[in-house]
């Protein structure tokens, strides 16, 4: 791009190219571990050099008239005092389009750089990569929603190739937050509410995605974050939590834990949250010495989006944007992410004369260098439009996502009127959610733009034909809507078809339209009132007035109330945030092609919980009075169109090592179906209060009708434990265990048995 020359010699930062560097030197050569490099650069770098690693550009492209251009601004800051990284910009912009600028850039950049320091490419990666144009998969929670991890592993394998295809060697995923408030926009960001679960996906995620490559390079680095998040103040992502070391230990961090000690990410990005009083990005005793004291996390930390700043002009606990940048240097932080703007962390400049600033910064460097060399970033060629366009969209990868399409959607009721009868030739779809591809925050999807695959609405005109699929939107999607004038013809159509297919939801995607704005879910949005956002609830109610068999189809990640109204609905289904084939999913499971099933209202409450004072009407219950703990849908919970019947279960103790629960699962239906395996657990007394029970482990199998088989799950004993002050700790005597296909009283076995 003709662009990038003349500025970066019009900024004369990089200007004099000193070629002298002899090419023998120890950094280049790929025969020495990162660390070896990383060491023999530093030594060789000027101030300005080290502290320009320590940020980038997060929206190097913005897109005008149509196609991607250089953002002006952003290029100027990259080239001038944020070096490390860059980000691409605008998700609208097609991969095709970036990827020859994104090349020009970095060989422009090279040809400039005194000692060749590459720009290393950082990009979000939800849904799949971050520019349009690749595989759009279903988000987070939808993924935790299949319960099948070979599955997942398939998909992110997917997912990490079209990335390196488009030369990102370095996403800021997995999300490993625990979808704990219901009222968060954001919990479609991640897995579910359960810890061992999150980690579960979540190492399996780390180590698919940084593999290493045949030349032993780490194909892209992940970062897992936010550390720590939890129940935040009014269900904001960015708001205050509380949180003691136990709570910490045992439930936020246990996800970290795990994946530390089974995986390594490469990077680890501290939340926004002000934990116990003190907000992460300065908060020294959670970073310095529970993360990398006790937890023993060994890569780079990192800011999440202008969160160093915050300490100065939000949380009011440093004097100056540089007090802020000092502060988060001091707790741990390595490097800033900035998608706007000035960074912080260039003013550190002004304080290398202090050896202590010097030394933290030389940490702050190293980290990033060694992500450079561990994923080949110095040595490995570009990336060329042609492969790129050879893996985005491969057969391979569709087939995979339709298959992760198929298992994230989740039946919560049915009383027998799913599947549709074979014989059902039109339907009334109703609702301003059937013809909106919704897929979050994160994807690279205008949601308008019909160019990105099947609606609910184009799979059902599809599979029954235009005509015969009677489409009103009934109500509009934006929140705030108070219009009720379509409700009365959506019904009308309703009565006519004889049965109707309601898609009410909230969310939607990377617009940046009024109805984007006026959204409750997604990041930085909240859903406090846990009902159907604008008027969407009063068309569900009018067409089950009218008596017509109703299915709901909810739409988005939210926690959404169903209240008696909506329950007389013959069948709900949970979509939850959708890709490119989630509307051809819904087609299939509506006829009975496929089947099954989650819901987030936390089961793992404590014995404590339990009381919660009497009323003359009942006991309070829960956080909030809709989400009762006794509620019909709980965590692992789905139903199927095929029955499956569990035996009474076995659990042994193995050599004092391994307890080891089996049970023989039957398909007692009559169709094909896959159904999740879960044990849970409690010791039977602990030293400090233990979760009613707690998922240990899981797995999906699949029977043909008449088909029975016998499943073992194991546990180390060593892992039945949980933190005091810590420092980990294993019960003897009595525990309880249980094995079923939900958390629900009634889906489970109980068993006991005592550890010696
Ligand atoms: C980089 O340098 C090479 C060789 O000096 C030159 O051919 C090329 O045009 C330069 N590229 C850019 C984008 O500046
Ligand atoms: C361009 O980059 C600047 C600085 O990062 C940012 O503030 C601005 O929003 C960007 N503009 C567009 C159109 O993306
Ligand atoms: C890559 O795909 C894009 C979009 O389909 C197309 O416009 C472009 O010509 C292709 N380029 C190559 C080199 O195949
Ligand atoms: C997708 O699912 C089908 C049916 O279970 C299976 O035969 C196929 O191998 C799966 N494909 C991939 C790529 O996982
Ligand atoms: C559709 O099939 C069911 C049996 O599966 C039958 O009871 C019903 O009458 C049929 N409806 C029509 C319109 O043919
Ligand atoms: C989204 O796509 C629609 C249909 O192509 C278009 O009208 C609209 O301008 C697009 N929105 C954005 C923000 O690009
Ligand atoms: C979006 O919400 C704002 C604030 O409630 C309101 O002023 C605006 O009219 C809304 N936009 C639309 C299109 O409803
Ligand atoms: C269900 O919720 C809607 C909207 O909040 C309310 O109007 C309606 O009365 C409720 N119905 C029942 C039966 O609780
Ligand atoms: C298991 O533990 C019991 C009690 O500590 C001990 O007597 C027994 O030898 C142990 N068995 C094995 C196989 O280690
Ligand atoms: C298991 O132990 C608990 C006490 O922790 C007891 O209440 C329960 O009845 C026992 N269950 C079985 C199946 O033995």
């Amino acid at each position: 791009m003709l662009k990038v020359q003349p500025l970066l010699c019009a900024l004369g930062v990089l200007a004099t190219a000193q070629k002298s560097i002899e090419s023998e030197r120890l950094y280049k050569n790929p025969s020495y571990t990162p660390k070896e490099r990383a060491e023999d650069l530093l030594k060789l770098m000027t101030w300005e050099e080290k502290v320009g690693q320590l940020g980038g550009a997060r929206r190097l492209f913005s897109r005008v008239d149509g196609k991607p251009s250089f953002n002006e601004t952003a290029l100027a800051i990259t080239l001038e005092t944020q070096n490390g990284q860059i980000g691409f910009g605008s998700q609208l912009n097609y991969a095709s389009e970036v990827l020859p600028l994104a090349n020009e850039f970095r060989t422009a950049q090279l040809n400039n750089s005194r000692l060749g320091i590459p720009f290393i490419t950082v990009t979000d990666s939800v849904n799949g990569i971050y520019p349009a144009g690749g595989t759009l998969f279903p988000g987070t929670c939808a993924m935790g929603a299949t319960w099948n991890i070979p599955l997942y592993r398939e998909a992110v394998t997917a997912i990490r190739d079209e990335n390196l295809a488009l030369g990102v060697k370095w996403v800021l995923s997995p999300e490993v937050d625990l979808a704990r408030d219901p009222r968060n926009g954001r919990n479609g960001e991640m897995y579910g509410e359960d810890s061992y679960h999150v980690g579960e996906f979540a190492t399996h995620y780390i180590n698919t995605m940084q593999k290493k490559d045949e030349n032993g390079y780490v194909k892209v680095a992940t970062t897992i974050k936010h550390f720590v998040f939890g129940q935040s103040s009014g269900g904001v992502n960015t708001a205050s939590i509380y949180g003691g070391i136990n709570h910490i230990f045992n439930e936020l961090g246990a996800p970290y834990i795990r994946a530390f000690r089974d995986a390594n990410p490469l990077s680890l990005m501290v939340s926004y949250a002000t934990v116990d009083q003190v907000p992460m990005p300065s908060n020294k005793y959670m970073l310095r010495k529970v993360l990398r004291g006790i937890m023993g996390f060994k890569g780079l930390i990192m800011s999440d989006a202008v969160a160093i700043p915050h300490l100065y002009t939000q949380s009011k606990v440093a004097k100056s944007a540089t007090d802020a940048g000092l502060k988060a240097l001091r707790a741990g932080l390595e490097h800033e992410l900035n998608p706007a703007g000035t960074a912080v962390f260039p003013t550190l400049i002004n304080s290398v004369d202090d050896a202590e600033v010097a030394h933290m910064i030389d940490e702050a460097v190293r980290a990033i260098l060694e992500i450079k060399f561990a994923t080949g970033t110095f040595d490995l060629p570009l990336p060329s439009v042609s492969e790129l366009n050879k893996t985005l969209r491969s057969d391979r990868h569709l087939e995979i996502n339709r298959n992760v399409s198929r298992e994230s959607i989740v039946l919560l009721q049915n009383d027998g009127t799913l599947p549709l009868r074979a014989n059902t030739t039109r339907i009334a779809l109703l609702g301003p959610y059937a013809d909106v591809l919704n897929s979050g925050s994160y994807a690279a999807n205008n949601a308008s733009e019909h160019k990105y695959g099947g609606t609910i609405r184009r799979s059902l005109e599809q599979r029954l034909g235009a005509n015969n699929v009677k489409y009103k939107a009934g109500v509009d999607v934006i929140s705030t809507s108070t219009d009720t004038s379509g409700i009365p013809d959506a019904v009308a159509a309703a009565k006519k078809a004889g049965i109707a297919v309601v898609v009410v939801g909230s969310g939607w995607s990377s617009d940046t339209t009024a109805v984007a704005i006026n959204r409750t879910d997604g990041e930085g949005f909240s859903h406090p009132d846990l009902s159907f956002p604008g008027m969407q609830q009063q068309l569900l109610d009018a067409v089950l007035d009218a008596g017509v068999p109703t299915i709901l189809v909810l739409s988005g990640s939210q926690t959404f109330l169903l209240n008696d109204s909506s329950k007389r609905s013959r069948a709900i289904l949970t979509t939850l945030i959708q890709g490119e084939f989630t509307g051809d999913a819904v087609a299939e499971i509506l006829f009975g092609d496929r089947r099954r099933a989650r819901s987030p209202v936390a089961y793992d409450y404590f014995p404590s919980d339990e009381q919660g004072g009497f009323t003359g009407t009942g006991r309070f219950d829960w956080f909030w009075p809709q989400l009762t703990r006794y509620a019909p849908l709980r965590f692992g919970f789905g139903l199927s169109y095929t029955k499956f019947e569990f035996s009474a279960p076995a659990i042994a103790r193995r050599d004092n090592t391994t307890v080891t629960a089996t049970v023989t699962v039957a398909n007692t239906g009559g169709r094909i179906g896959k159904e999740v395996v879960q044990l849970y657990y409690r010791p039977a007394v602990t030293e400090i209060e233990f979760p009613v029970m707690k998922l240990v482990r899981f797995v999906k199998i699949e029977l043909a009708p008449g088909e029975s088989r016998q499943v073992s799950l194991s546990v180390p004993i060593h892992e039945l434990g949980y933190f005091i002050d810590a420092e980990w700790y294993v019960e003897k005597g009595l525990y309880n265990f249980w094995i079923g296909s939900s958390s629900r009283t009634e889906d489970l076995l109980p068993y006991n048995i005592t550890l010696a």
